[in-house]
This record gives structure tokens, sequence and C-alpha cells, in this order.
């Protein structure tokens, strides 16, 4: 990947999140400890406070917001704090408000302050059931079902908006469900994280969605690349702004459990839909990401194989120490 010569002070938001956890320390390694600001409106561990500077921050006080990134001199952000879709769809207006206001103050903060960018990811759920579910493609039009993927969708146009009215650079893609050993926040892909901490624990896993439910997946690797890659890439190679497709793998839930299966002989699940299902049911199988490819040169470096072998080393090794 080059060296972006640009960001210097970056502020990353809902950085205890699944992703924020991860995207924080590699952020850190590759611009400097103390250039990266992590921000939650949770308390961090002490480990994590150790790890470097951290703000406590609410998304919504946009008057903190504007004092956090003036302290620091900030120049980018990272903005991940949100409400994913399972959790949404129990309080839709809390989704509402957190994921509409927050990326509304993050580009009104950025635009006020001439930001050089900012980093707005959105989500496979942008899609809705009228999609197509093989390579569902970049630019069409979004008709989602949940709040979630309507918060997403408005999030992409404003981005957009404040990219071609404004001229601030903002950039987003939309994350297929992500895989880590870092804990998930309350989405509907969290089953396929979930298989893997029940596998190793050596417990039988109740999922929460049929077997032959198939979604688009990443693992934790190639989305922390995918941020970066973007938010490194060229701006006058960019046609898309806030919205880029971004592939990583598909399969099925029942794939996914054959796959740990392999390594863990003794793990079993059952499965028991929930209203997650009707989720899932909505969101396409597969994305066509030729686009992110011809812009920024995007591919994803793992697999189902490789990512369950990994994930399953990681695990078993935190789990014997
Ligand atoms: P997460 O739920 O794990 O973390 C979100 C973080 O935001 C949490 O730490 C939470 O405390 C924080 N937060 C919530 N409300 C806040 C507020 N008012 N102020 C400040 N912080 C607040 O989410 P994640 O999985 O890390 O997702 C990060 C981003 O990536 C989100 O925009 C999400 O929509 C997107 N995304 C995630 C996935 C995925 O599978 N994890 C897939 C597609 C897109
Ligand atoms: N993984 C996320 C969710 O299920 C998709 O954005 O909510």
């Amino acid at each position: 990947m080059m060296t972006s010569v640009r960001m210097k002070k970056i502020l990353v938001t809902g950085a205890l999140g699944q992703i924020g956890l991860e995207l924080t320390p590699v952020l850190r390694k590759r611009y400097g400890k103390d250039n990266v600001i992590a921000s939650d409106i949770r308390s961090p561990s002490k480990n994590f406070l150790n790890s470097g500077p951290f703000e406590s921050l609410n998304i919504l006080n946009r008057t903190d917001l504007e004092e956090v990134i003036k302290v620091y001199d900030i120049d980018t952000v990272f903005h991940l704090a949100a409400i994913l879709s399972a959790t949404g769809e129990k309080n839709p207006q809390n989704a509402l408000e957190v994921n509409l206001f927050g990326v509304y103050n993050i580009l009104e903060v950025s635009r006020k302050l001439n930001l050089t960018r900012v980093f707005v990811p959105s989500s496979i759920a942008v899609f809705g059931p009228e999609t197509s579910k093989i390579n569902a493609p970049q630019d069409i039009s979004l008709r989602p079902r949940t709040i979630y993927g309507i918060t997403k969708v408005t999030g992409e146009l404003l981005s957009n908006y404040y990219y071609y009215k404004f001229g601030l650079d903002v950039r987003g893609l939309r994350w297929p469900g992500i895989i880590s050993t870092s804990p998930p926040g309350g989405g509907t892909t969290d089953y396929a994280v979930e298989m893997f901490y029940y596998a190793v624990e050596g417990k039988r896993y109740k999922c929460f969605v049929r077997e032959d439910t198939v979604l688009p997946m990443m693992y934790m690797p190639d989305c922390l690349k995918s941020a970066i890659m973007l938010m490194e890439a060229d701006l006058s190679r960019l046609k898309h702004h806030a919205d880029f497709n971004v592939g990583g793998m598909s399969f099925s839930a029942g794939e996914l459990a054959a796959e740990i299966k392999k390594r863990i002989p003794s793990f079993e699940v059952d499965y028991e839909p929930d209203f997650r299902q009707e989720i899932a049911d909505t969101w396409p199988k597969s994305i066509d990401d030729s686009d992110a490819r011809i812009e920024w040169g995007w591919s994803a470096s793992y697999n189902i194989t490789s990512m369950a072998e990994e994930m399953i080393n990681k695990l078993m090794k935190v789990r014997n120490t």
C-alpha cells in the first residue's frame, strides 16, 4: 500500500466497536501512536487507554466534537460510531438519531474546520429485496427495508452531497459482514463471528439465521485494508466517493459451520431463525465491486478457508494463554 502524506492527525469515532478496536492500532502503527485519537461514548479498558490518546465523545454532541477536533488539530476522521442493523430494528428512533445526526455532525464540523479527508463507512444493508441477489450492482436505485439501511443510504447521499457542494473529501464503502476476533456490535451478520467463539470453546451454537442463508462477508484484515486503501487513493482517480461496493467472500451459514467443523470436528450448530432472518433475506448474497477495483485497485486477500484457518488459530491462541 502506498503511504499517504496527507493524513497527519486522525480522529476515530466509535473506536471501541468491532472495527475500531482493530483499526485504531493499525492506524497508530502506520501514522504514529500520538497521531491517532480514539474516541467512543463508552469507556475503554485499561489496556486500550494505555495504548494511545482517547477522548470520551458522544457523536451527537457537536460542540464536544468540534472541541476535540480543534484541540488535537485533527485533519482526518474515520467515523465508525453507529448503531448496527439488529440493534437498530429494536429501537429505530435511536438508530436514526445516532446514524443520521452522527454523520451530519461529522460532515458539518469537518466542512467548517476545513478537514482534509473523512471516512464514512456504509454497508451491504443499503440494498433491499428488489436488488438482484447475485453481484448486486454499484449504481442502482437503493430501497432498503431496515432503518439501518435507510440511515446508510442517507449517509452515502449526504457524504456525496458534501463532496460536490462543499468540496469536502468524503470517502466511504459498503462493507459486507465483517468477521473478526474482536466482538461484533449488534448486526445481522454477527452469527458468522459467534460461530467461531462457540467452536473454540467447545460449545454448541444456536444460529439465528437458516443454514442456507448466504451473505457477503469480509475478514477483518481485508476490511482494514479496504479503508486504508480507499483513504490513501488518489482523488483524481475516484469517480465514486462515499458509496463503493467492496466484496470479500460469500457463503451460507451451513458452509461456514462445515468449514469450522473441518478443524473442530465436535462443533455442532442448531438453526433457529429469529427476526434477523427477515433482515438477512432483504440483502444480496454477493456484490459487484468492479468500480472499487478499477478506481482504487481493490481486491480481497482472504477466502473462507484462509479466513477460518486464521480465525481459529488466533482464538485458540488467546484461549490457551
Ligand atoms: P460497533 O457497533 O461494533 O461499534 C460502534 C461503536 O460506536 C461502539 O463502540 C459504540 O459504543 C459507539 N457509539 C454508539 N453510539 C455512539 C455515540 N452516540 N457516540 C459515540 N460513539 C457511539 O460497529 P462496527 O461493527 O465497529 O461498525 C463500524 C462502522 O462500520 C459502522 O458505521 C457500521 O455501520 C459499519 N459497518 C460495519 C459492518 C460490520 O459487519 N461490523 C459491516 C458494514 C458496515
Ligand atoms: N454487519 C452489519 C450488520 O449486520 C452490516 O452492515 O448490521
